[in-house]
């Protein structure tokens, strides 16, 4: 199976986790493979990667490229299970675990998907190609939800009258299809607008795929279950591609690093509680050359920490 997408940072991602040679890692959006492959590139024998996706067309793709490869496990869910999906496979802590957030090219590129606003197909969006769809978002929500939604995730100034839009447009018949969600999107916002920054539907479907898959709400939980499967001295590299999930990354890295889980009004700390994990890289960016080669990256940002307590522990008592 063909499948089309150029990994981002695939290097610089995986020197982050300082790979043992016969660790055991968990690539949780494995996607067409490129950084399971990295790691696996500095494996022994005895190493292991679990590739996982929630997508069905990346895993057949990566049951495909890794068949025969007894060191790799490919596994369909959502990364949000890291500790059930490392449990079934019979391994506990991990000693690297990578996340690559967001969408890969190839479910961007494959229209009938409905991830894009240039080619025409069923409102669908869903990586997991099943539960919520798009369709059901921009038929089902209300206004108030769909403002909320579009003013979130897409941090567009015209939410309000695009979802004002959107709910006359399907008064007179369910909206379907990308091509038709695109123009109407286009007709709620002002002509002077529409000829600055990109195409006016791009914000509105990046966020009705970031409520369609849960994008955002997984996420804190999905970081704080993948540092808590690490062995000590692991480390855990994310890559975002929006400010909004590099946002919680960075915080949820900086309440490991920082233990204390006091009010920041406290004058002093009383919980007592010490830094579970140190931070390294702090939101670094492709170096120029890949920018040069794939405009597609120059939205990611490269987080890691590494776990050096194995849980928040209670000091004094
Ligand atoms: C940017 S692509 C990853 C590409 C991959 N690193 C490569 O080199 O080909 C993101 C992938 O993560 C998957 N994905 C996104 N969120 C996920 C989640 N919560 N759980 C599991 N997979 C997820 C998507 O289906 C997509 O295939």
């Amino acid at each position: 199976m063909d499948f089309n997408h150029v990994t981002v940072m695939k290097r610089r991602a995986v020197d982050a986790l300082s790979v043992k040679p016969d660790g055991v890692y968990a690539d949780c959006t494995a996607g067409g493979g490129g950084h399971t492959a990295e790691i696996l590139s500095r494996l022994n024998e005895n190493g292991t990667v679990v590739a996982i996706d929630q997508d069905p067309d990346a895993v057949a793709a990566l049951r495909e490229r890794f068949a025969g490869e007894e060191r790799v496990s490919v596994v369909q869910g959502n990364f949000s299970s890291i500790r059930q999906i490392l449990g079934n496979l019979g391994l506990g802590r991990a000693d690297g675990i990578l996340a690559d957030l967001g969408v890969s090219s190839h479910q961007l590129d494959t229209a009938e998907r409905g991830f894009s606003f240039h080619a025409e197909a069923p409102l669908d969006m869903r990586m997991s190609k099943s539960g919520l769809s798009a369709y059901d978002v921009v038929n089902g929500y209300t206004e108030a939800q769909l403002t909320r939604v579009i003013f979130e995730y897409g941090e567009d100034h015209f939410a309000k009258s695009i979802a004002r839009r959107i709910c006359e447009e399907r008064a007179k018949e369910p909206i379907a299809d990308t091509l038709r969600l695109a123009e109407i999107i286009k007709t709620a916002i002002p002509a002077r607008a529409r000829r600055e920054g990109g195409h006016p539907a791009r914000r509105t479907f990046q966020a009705i795929r970031i409520e369609t898959n849960r994008e955002l709400e997984l996420l804190p939980g999905a970081v704080r279950e993948m540092f808590a499967m690490l062995s000590v001295g692991g480390v855990l590299a994310i890559i975002t591609f929006h400010s909004l999930e590099d946002r919680i990354v960075k915080n949820e890295f900086r309440a490991f690093a920082s233990g204390c889980t006091c009010p920041s009004y406290f004058p002093v700390c009383t919980c007592g509680k010490t830094p579970s994990g140190r931070v390294r890289e702090k939101g670094a960016p492709p170096d120029p050359d890949e920018l040069a080669e794939n405009p597609r990256c120059r939205s990611a940002r490269l987080r890691s920490i590494e776990k050096i307590r194995d849980e928040t522990s209670v000091s004094g008592g």
